[in-house]
């Protein structure tokens, strides 16, 4: 895995096009070949969204797609973004021919087990599906055992799932209205994938909203499978220097635990060290 000391981190990039899924979501395909061979499954860059101060500081977000030519050559990568406020909202008006200015790979990426024969669990909630796309055509090729678990909150939240077909893993779909796959939350599929294992080892990754999360990693806990959550953490420099983005991680001194910076420790994190 390349490391963010050799690498290139400041990136100004085209968009090549733009495909909207309705609902405020949308992809944007950047082209960006350096990005495409340095990046790893889980890591993040952040985007300025425009030469403008306003908004002054960038916005994180993880590679949704790696995206190659006809005979398989990177060239780029793209972000699933979601609208929710000015940023993503600029970012959503961007189309071909756009230019954006982003900072990366930065954080620490997805690590899969030595043992091949592991079954990958990757959980996601709406947005924090986006990690995945890429992830799965980082490891399909190795011939893992991958198998993506989809939550929503109805099919509204899940139209880029589309863009998952013929990936590479297997794929449930969990919608809490029942407009698509089973009715319910995606820790129900969780909790069959888990019982149906039989002894067969597995690790969970997991992406979402933080409810949602804590509730995988208690899952997994109890289940003795050892589970990992890329947190979405609001963050300002994404590089260790504003205290920005910190969470609660358990800790051998007289607290009991620390704030650790997630743009630089995680932003991976292993479930059990974590205070949720
Ligand atoms: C490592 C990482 C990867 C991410 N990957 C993606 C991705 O692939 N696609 C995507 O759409 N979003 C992703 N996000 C979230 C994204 O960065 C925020 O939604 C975005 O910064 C909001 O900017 P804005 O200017 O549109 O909204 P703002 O005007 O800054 O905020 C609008 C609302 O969104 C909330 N918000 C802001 N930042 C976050 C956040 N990090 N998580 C949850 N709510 C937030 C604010 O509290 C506020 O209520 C990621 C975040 C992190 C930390
Ligand atoms: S975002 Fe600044 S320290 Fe993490």
């Amino acid at each position: 895995m390349p490391t963010t000391e050799r690498i290139k981190l400041l990136h100004d990039v085209a968009v090549t096009r733009r495909t909207d899924f309705g609902h405020g979501y949308f992809e944007l395909y950047l082209d960006a070949p350096e990005l495409a061979r340095e990046m790893s499954a889980g890591q993040f860059f952040n985007i300025r969204v425009r030469s403008e101060l306003f908004p002054l500081l960038r916005r994180p977000f993880s590679s949704f797609d790696l995206l190659k030519d006809a005979r398989g050559k990177p060239v780029g990568v793209s972000i699933l973004g979601h609208t929710v406020g000015q940023g993503t909202r600029m970012l959503a008006g961007m189309g071909e021919g756009d230019r954006i200015h982003l900072n990366g790979p930065l954080g620490h990426p997805f690590e899969l087990p030595e043992n091949p024969d592991t079954r990958i669990l990757m959980v996601g909630g709406g947005i924090g599906l986006a990690p995945f796309l890429h992830s799965i055509r980082q490891w399909a090729p190795e011939k893992r055992d991958l198998m993506l678990l989809a939550g929503g909150r109805s099919q509204r939240d899940l139209g880029f799932m589309k863009r998952f077909a013929n990936s590479g893993a297997n794929i449930l779909i969990a919608s809490e209205d029942g407009s698509v796959g089973v009715k319910g939350r995606v820790t129900v599929l969780l909790e069959a994938e888990l019982k149906a294992l039989k002894g067969k080892p597995a690790m969970v990754f997991t992406c979402g909203p933080w409810a949602m999360m804590d509730a995988v990693a208690q899952i997994c806990l109890q289940a003795g499978v050892p589970s990992y959550a890329s947190l979405e953490s609001i963050m300002a420099c994404g590089y260790g220097v504003c205290n920005g983005c910190v969470a609660k991680v358990k800790e051998d001194n007289e607290h009991g635990f620390r704030y650790a910076k997630t743009c630089v420790e995680g932003t991976v994190m292993d479930c059990s060290r974590l205070i949720w």
